[in-house]
């Protein structure tokens, strides 16, 4: 569907010719820095939910091009406390500024905000449903780990391994909708009762993607090319007691990597609780820290695309 001026809602909505475009500019401006590129330009942070790495890259990716941002990451503080609709909230905010990036706890929350803006949105997070920009950062991480792997024609599939809380993890589900274009093969392999949902095992067949559940960590180590973990999405536990039956079932230590393929690589879009144990971190798989600071490239070069900027040449 292309960028500019379009709100950035669903991973689904945009091909593989537009994933590459996204790629291609996030490597020129981790090459090349741009400091006056978004001059003039004024972005809204609105976060219903808190947030670390999606609000601060958002932001340091706006300023670091010149930009400007105002938001709140503290809805309490806001007028939605008196009530206010998230309608009449970006009815507002479209006043202010060029873009807005919202996260909310809310599936389809971002879709809502789009069908009431005239300036784009960027979903940043919408209940268990999407995080495209996530996406889109995770794919950049794979297409620098093993370029070349993500084209659309490839003999050889990548494997990606999903762990974790593959039922409420909307990074997961964004990511596996985004890997169907290209050739790989997903492995699942998640606690009894936090499958991937069968809506988006049945897309993924559709496109033509092998996709198998697998028993243990064990086996995802031996068989992956990259091992996607996940945490367990606490706050979307409708039931306090499930989530501590399976809390602490899934945990990545150095010790099980002994049998890993020197190549693999471990990414997780972070925060980490209890599932990568912390000697994981000095071990030469762990790529999970460096995969966040790809947020910067890949939010600055979504920026542009919507906000319709060219890069200079230089
Ligand atoms: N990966 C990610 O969405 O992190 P935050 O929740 O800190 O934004």
């Amino acid at each position: 569907m292309g960028f500019q001026g379009q709100h950035i809602i669903s991973i689904g909505d945009f091909s593989p010719a537009d994933i590459r475009q996204l790629l291609h500019l996030a490597h020129r401006f981790s090459q090349q820095p741009q400091p006056d590129l978004f001059a003039g330009k004024l972005m809204a942070t609105l976060f219903f939910e808190p947030s670390t790495r999606t609000r601060l890259s958002f932001e340091a990716a706006m300023q670091k091009c010149g930009g400007r941002v105002i938001g709140f990451s503290e809805a309490s503080m806001t007028s939605t406390k008196k009530g206010e609709s998230l309608a009449d909230t970006i009815r507002m905010v479209e006043q202010y500024a060029d873009v807005i990036v919202l996260r909310h706890p809310r599936d389809g929350s971002a879709r809502l905000a789009s069908e009431v803006s005239s300036i784009p949105v960027i979903n940043g997070g919408d209940g268990a449903n999407q995080h495209p920009s996530q996406t889109f950062l995770d794919l950049f991480t794979i297409d620098t780990l093993f370029p070349g792997r993500l084209e659309t024609h490839q003999d050889k599939p990548l494997v990606v391994a999903f762990a974790g809380d593959l039922r409420y993890g909307r990074t997961v589900h964004s990511l596996l909708a985004a890997l169907s274009h290209f050739p790989v093969k997903i492995l699942c392999c998640a606690p009894r009762g936090l499958e991937m949902p069968e809506h988006h095992i049945q897309l993924a067949r559709k496109a033509g993607v092998e996709i198998c559940d697998i028993p243990d960590l064990a086996t995802a180590v031996r068989e992956a090319d990259i091992l996607y973990m996940t945490r367990l999405q606490e706050e979307r536990f409708p039931d306090p007691i499930e989530f501590d039956h399976v809390k602490s079932t899934y945990r990545l230590t150095a010790r099980l990597l002994r049998d890993a393929q020197p190549s693999l690589r471990i990414l997780h879009p972070l925060p980490r609780i209890n599932e990568i144990d912390r000697d994981v971190d000095s071990t030469p798989h762990a790529y999970y820290f460096p995969q966040a600071g790809t947020g910067i490239p890949v939010r600055q070069a979504l920026l542009a695309l919507v906000l319709g900027k060219e890069l200079s040449h230089g």
